[in-house]
């Protein structure tokens, strides 16, 4: 696997691989990487010739007070990972190579970006259109991976892609969990036994709220009565639990189909966010 921090020789890299007809697959990521990247990755080497994984910790996607200094660098283990799962190129750019000296320019993506972690974390959603617009005119691959744990980030991508004439696919894969069902995340590790042991009563609850408004249950009562499972679970505060359009992203106030239900919440000083379909 090839270790590349610069341009000129990403774009050499990926020159060869097309020149071989090679389709490129793009794993976006921050490091860090779980057992939901490594999925990623499988799932992009099913669909594509050479998987190329970058690493890049985007400080434009942190708000202030958020945890861009604590967020875990571990890139050498990271590459090994990457690199037994059998991805071509990692590309890990120095920050110049991606906000070059007086770097001016702003993607925002209306609509989906608000609401949900949008109206948590200002800002947030630009921050990563941006990037990842950048990541795909750097890479231009032939399909980008995403989790759909992040599923407001896939469908803010997703939005960006069309309206910016990207034309290759964008390919959400399932969020993989923890056997009593904690969805995977990086931040998952700063949570400690009891805190994570707490954490399972996030996809629980949700699972439980999905099934009884599946059921015809009246939709306020079962997201207050979660929320108060949650605030009566370890978690301490609840940025959002509610149900969206699996589409677009409209809040719906009675169940209609595709929707999901989507959850952020605060335990000890980590923030866990979820969504599951509702069918
Ligand atoms: O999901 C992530 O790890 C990041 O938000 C992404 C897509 C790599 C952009 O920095």
């Amino acid at each position: 696997m090839q270790i590349v921090r610069q341009l000129d020789p990403l774009r050499d890299a990926l020159a060869e691989f097309r020149k071989a007809g090679s389709k490129i697959g793009l794993v976006p990521t921050m490091g860090a990487l779980h057992a939901g990247h490594m999925r990623l990755v499988e799932v992009a080497k099913q669909r594509c010739d050479k998987v190329v994984a970058s690493i890049f910790v985007n400080p434009a996607q942190f708000g202030e007070g958020e945890d861009l200094d604590a967020y875990p660098r571990q890139e050498a283990a990271d590459a090994d990972l990457l690199r037994a799962a059998g991805v071509s190129l990692l590309w890990a750019p120095t920050a110049d190579q991606i906000y070059p000296e007086g770097y001016a320019t702003n993607v925002s993506v209306g609509g989906v970006s608000d609401g949900l972690c949008g109206a948590a974390r200002p800002g947030h959603f630009d921050g990563v259109a941006t990037v990842v617009a950048k990541l795909f005119n750097q890479t231009r691959p032939d399909a980008a991976f995403f989790g759909e744990k992040d599923y407001q980030q896939l469908s803010v991508i997703r939005r960006m892609a069309r309206d910016l004439d990207f034309t290759h696919e964008i390919v959400g894969v399932a969020t993989v969990r923890d056997p009593d069902g904690l969805a995977l995340s990086s931040r998952n590790a700063y949570l400690t036994a009891e805190q994570r042991s707490n954490a399972v009563a996030l996809p629980r609850l949700m699972q439980e709220a999905a099934a009884a408004i599946a059921a015809g249950g009246e939709l306020a009562t079962i997201l207050a009565e979660a929320t108060a499972g949650l605030l009566g679970s370890g978690f301490h505060k609840i940025d959002y639990l509610e149900l969206r359009d699996a589409n677009n992203l409209a809040i719906l106030d009675d169940f209609t189909k595709p929707a999901r239900l989507f959850a952020a919440a605060h335990i000890g000083r980590t923030r866990l966010i979820d969504n599951i379909p509702v069918s």
